[in-house]
């Protein structure tokens, strides 16, 4: 294997993280079904889909290099879900750690001068970028129309709409 072991460890650390942000947002897809909104659920499934993609770039990556990807234990966190807000509360939460956790990969590989990793790691930090964002922006929303049925189920239509992305 040709990755430095400390970046090799934060690197596994991250696909096991990535498989933990795809059961979180299959959890608040779930969630939002039993709250009867089908459009932010599918948006929800779509985005744990997502994840499994990220964990697998990153997988892709330490195999291509002759290393062993090692999943660990995950844990989920007790997500207490009543609205809409906040489930997507949860998901800006997360993907501020998970953004957080990709910050502290940069600075491992930066440490250890691996120059293999920098287009992953820079297609990482520019992705938790707009993860943010687009989370951001759905809460925004979500506030802006509060308590009105008509509104918060206009977004559902709208997310709903979303189809698969990277
Ligand atoms: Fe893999 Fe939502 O970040």
């Amino acid at each position: 294997m040709n990755i430095p072991d400390e970046l090799f460890e934060a690197l596994n650390k991250q696909v096991t993280a990535e498989h933990q942000a795809a059961l979180i947002y299959t959890q608040l897809s779930y969630d939002l079904d039993r709250l009867s909104f089908p459009g932010m659920s599918s948006w929800m499934a779509v985005q744990a889909s997502e994840e499994r993609v990220h964990a697998s770039k990153i997988a892709d990556h330490i195999i291509a290099r002759g290393g062993k990807v090692e999943l660990g234990t995950v844990e989920l966190p007790f997500l207490a879900v009543k609205t809409p807000l906040d489930a997507f509360n949860y998901a800006l939460e997360h993907e501020q750690q998970v953004s957080e956790m990709i910050r502290n990969l940069t600075r491992v590989a930066d440490e250890v001068k691996d120059l293999d990793s920098r287009a992953l790691v820079n297609w990482f930090l520019s992705e938790q970028i707009e993860e943010e964002d687009t989370v951001s922006e759905i809460i925004d929303q979500v506030k802006l129309v509060g308590e009105d049925g008509s509104g918060l189920l206009r977004i559902d239509t709208a997310l709903g709409a979303r189809g698969t992305s990277s």
